[in-house]
């Protein structure tokens, strides 16, 4: 598309009301799976404390100065992934921005399928707590069947990809924005509530020493580049979804105070996460064993009935619980597919409702292929790409998290700390809230030194010592 035209293209294009607008929707789009579904389950596997501490590092050192990179080439360009790689460093970029597009496509295609499962738990846990907790039930078996049922699995994805959908296309302000502003107060409600809960609980102390107290023994090399990782995955950076969401900010909110503000939110986020699930854990004697054995077994398998024995006010804390997971992962999806749709938007001249159908549709068919990958279709679970990630579902998240958000997050700091000049980058973190010269000059050589070298480690380890993050 031309330049020409450009302030009735940004009217169509659509902005936060407000600077709170912006960053509800892109505290919304960080806070999600990754906070309550990925973080307590690798800071587990990692031992607690010491990563916990790394990966607290990690946010700080890299992703926050890459927040505030991606906000402003959105912010300075308007323009989404793709369009916004180009105008800021010529055309050649834009591959960037494609790859952003293309990461969003992969990580929606199979968060779907989990962030279905939230709705399915959710239901089953309004039934018991109305008619009773099922006694002698075996959870894990339960789960196991459930998964496994193709069909089911593609409505309750393909109902979470309609939700999806039905914002995105809604627009900006109307659609994103206020279903961020409703959800997300309500989501921590719920975890203040949870969080007191389990704060009652007397396995609380040893969580909080878990979480807290670092033991640098049980920390080695590939934890450090997991939680670099993750760092990238929980705070949605490294595919374009905050240069997207960036470009609809407008010219007198703040992208360094902003940016501050999602990347602390996440983080309490995911911390009061893992203190809640913990606390409940080691309330339970036997139930360390159980957890440590699958990545969604502690969501789904653990807690289910630990909400009916053990958690105070369990009853109404359990399907609150999974309302919660539904929420966070829906104020995710929304940014996921917000990219892939604002690239046919912006660079294919397509109306937001077509481009939204039309790129939600097609990711879907993807999502029917993660969907039945638990058992649902013998080849598809059995599907091997990287040892030990069965099924097209872990190829995918394999795949997304190793691969495809650390290359974009190196090139994305490379382009903003060696290809934009330093007026350009300086005038625009300073454009609504001014950083002082010292603010700027810390942010420029984190963004050229620090983050480059700490995710180039990554890449490096991954391809050369076959390091696994997921
Ligand atoms: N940050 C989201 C989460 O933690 C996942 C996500 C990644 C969303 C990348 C958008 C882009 O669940």
């Amino acid at each position: 598309m031309g330049g020409d035209a450009s302030t009735a293209q940004t009217e169509a294009r659509g902005q936060w009301s407000s600077s709170l607008g912006f960053v509800l929707a892109a505290t919304g789009s960080a806070i999600g799976l990754g906070n309550l579904w990925k973080f307590p389950f690798i800071t587990w596997n990692n031992h607690g404390g010491a990563f916990v501490l790394v990966y607290l590092l990690c946010v700080l050192a890299v992703g926050l100065p890459i927040m505030m990179a991606e906000i402003l080439i959105g912010r300075k360009t308007q323009k989404s992934a793709v369009g916004a790689m180009k105008a800021a460093f010529g055309k050649r970029w834009g591959i960037v921005g494609g790859w952003g597009v293309l990461a969003g496509f992969v990580i929606l295609s199979y968060y779907a399928v989990i962030a279905g499962w939230s709705l399915y738990y959710f239901v089953k846990t309004v039934g018991w707590s109305l008619s009773g907790f099922p006694s002698g039930i075996q959870l894990g078996d339960e789960f196991t069947s459930f998964v496994a049922r193709g069909g089911l699995q593609i409505i309750l994805s393909g109902l979470f990809l309609a939700a999806t959908m039905g914002i995105v296309l809604s627009g900006v302000k109307g659609g994103i924005e206020r279903t961020s502003r409703v959800l997300l107060p309500i989501l921590f409600v719920i975890l203040l509530l949870l969080l007191a809960s389990a704060l009652s609980m007397e396995g609380s102390g040893q969580a909080l020493a878990f979480i807290f107290r670092p033991d640098f023994s049980q920390l080695g090399m590939s934890s450090v580049l997991e939680a670099l990782g993750h760092a990238f995955f929980t705070l949605s950076l490294g595919m374009g979804a905050m240069i997207t969401y960036g470009s609809y900010m407008t010219k007198k909110q703040s992208i360094v105070q902003a940016s501050a503000v999602i990347v602390l939110l996440d983080t309490v986020i995911a911390l009061v996460a893992t203190v809640i699930m913990f606390s409940v854990i080691f309330s339970v004697p036997g139930m360390e064993e159980q957890v440590g054995a699958s990545t969604v077994g502690m969501l789904f398998i653990s807690l289910p009935e630990l909400f009916y024995t053990t958690v105070p006010f369990g009853r109404l804390l359990a399907p609150a619980f999974y309302i919660l997971v539904a929420f966070a992962a829906l104020t995710s999806t929304i940014s996921l597919l917000e990219v892939v749709a604002a690239y046919v938007i912006d660079e294919r001249g397509v109306e937001r409702k077509k481009a939204t159908l039309m790129t939600g549709s097609a990711i879907f068919l993807v999502t029917i292929l993660c969907s039945l990958s638990f058992g649902g279709w013998e080849a598809l679970s059995r599907f091997e790409i990287f040892a030990g990630k069965a099924g097209i579902f872990g190829t995918l998240d394999h795949l997304a998290a190793n691969w495809i958000l650390p290359v974009g997050g190196f090139l994305i700091t490379l382009a903003t700390g060696w290809f934009m000049t330093r007026e350009d980058a300086e005038s625009e973190l300073a454009a609504g809230g001014v950083p002082a010269w010292y603010h700027f000059g810390s942010w420029r050589f984190f963004i050229r030194y620090v983050a480059p070298v700490a995710v180039g480690a990554i890449l490096v380890a991954v391809i050369f010592f076959g390091v696994d993050f997921s």
